[in-house]
């Protein structure tokens, strides 16, 4: 078959290129490849950080992925990349940027059945990349430490960590006057190096007295107040 001896070449070259030795091209054994879906998870997901000039090494194209191709498997499967710090499912995030599990599967074929280009035809005209999920422009309003309670009612958009290290683990939730508890973000190595804010996925109203439990000494978020919701005329 042409078309696959021409993907097998390819594959050799951005290998003898690259001087890394990576999964040979002469294996594949999938219909997945970075032409047609992992060039476009990778646009959505990763390139943001993953290209020139950005924070992280480029990804944008399958020479720059290839010689990449087991550690993005291995990263994207232990929920590294992309970088959230937080365990998911504590607290919900509208700017959450994990990969769903239908692109993780794709990612592990991908790389599993020797992470082929592909057809130069599937690539997507150019490079569409994400733009960062939009932060809102609400400077925090309150910075809390330790156990903090609120002195006034409050409307929680979302909130930033400052902490100048790598947070291991610390679960923090909002404790409710009435005894309600409300999860709202369990850290998990949480880096200050690839820090980034987190959005709830719906405002939280919070009432007077309530209390912020769970912030790991040394660290303090910056708890970011929803914009007021506008009254009808
Ligand atoms: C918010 C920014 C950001 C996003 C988004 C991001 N990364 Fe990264 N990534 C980084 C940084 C920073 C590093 C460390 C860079 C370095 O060491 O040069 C890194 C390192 C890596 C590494 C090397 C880590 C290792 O184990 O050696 C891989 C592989 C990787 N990223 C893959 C990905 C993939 C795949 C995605 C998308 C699914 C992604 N990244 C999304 C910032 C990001």
């Amino acid at each position: 078959m042409r078309s696959r001896s021409l993907v097998c070449l390819s594959g050799a070259i951005a290998i003898a290129a690259s001087g890394t030795v990576t999964l040979s091209g002469h294996d594949v054994t999938t219909k997945v490849t970075w032409n047609r879906e992992i060039s476009r998870i990778v646009y959505a997901r990763c390139a943001q950080c993953h290209q020139p000039g950005s924070s992280a090494f480029s990804l944008l194209t399958f020479q720059d992925a290839n010689p990449w191709a087991q550690a993005i498997r291995d990263s994207v499967l232990r929920r590294t990349m992309p970088p959230w710090g937080a365990v998911k499912g504590f607290g919900t995030f509208r700017n959450e940027q994990a990969l769903s599990q239908e692109e993780l599967g794709l990612v592990e074929n991908w790389v599993n059945g020797g992470a082929p280009e592909g057809n130069p035809n599937d690539l997507p005209p150019s490079a569409r990349i994400a733009a960062v999920p939009p932060e809102t422009s609400t400077a925090a309003a309150l910075i809390a430490r330790d156990r903090f309670t609120f002195a006034g009612a409050f409307v929680l958009d979302g909130f930033r960590v400052d902490h100048a290290g790598k947070i291991e683990s610390a679960q923090i939730a909002v404790a409710f006057p009435d005894g309600r508890v409300t999860p709202l973000v369990w850290l998990h190595d949480y880096s200050a190096s690839t820090a980034h804010v987190f959005l709830l996925r719906r405002p939280l109203a919070i009432a007077p007295g309530a209390e912020l439990r769970g912030i790991p000494a040394g660290a303090a978020l910056e708890l970011l107040a929803a914009a007021p919701t506008k009254p009808r005329r």
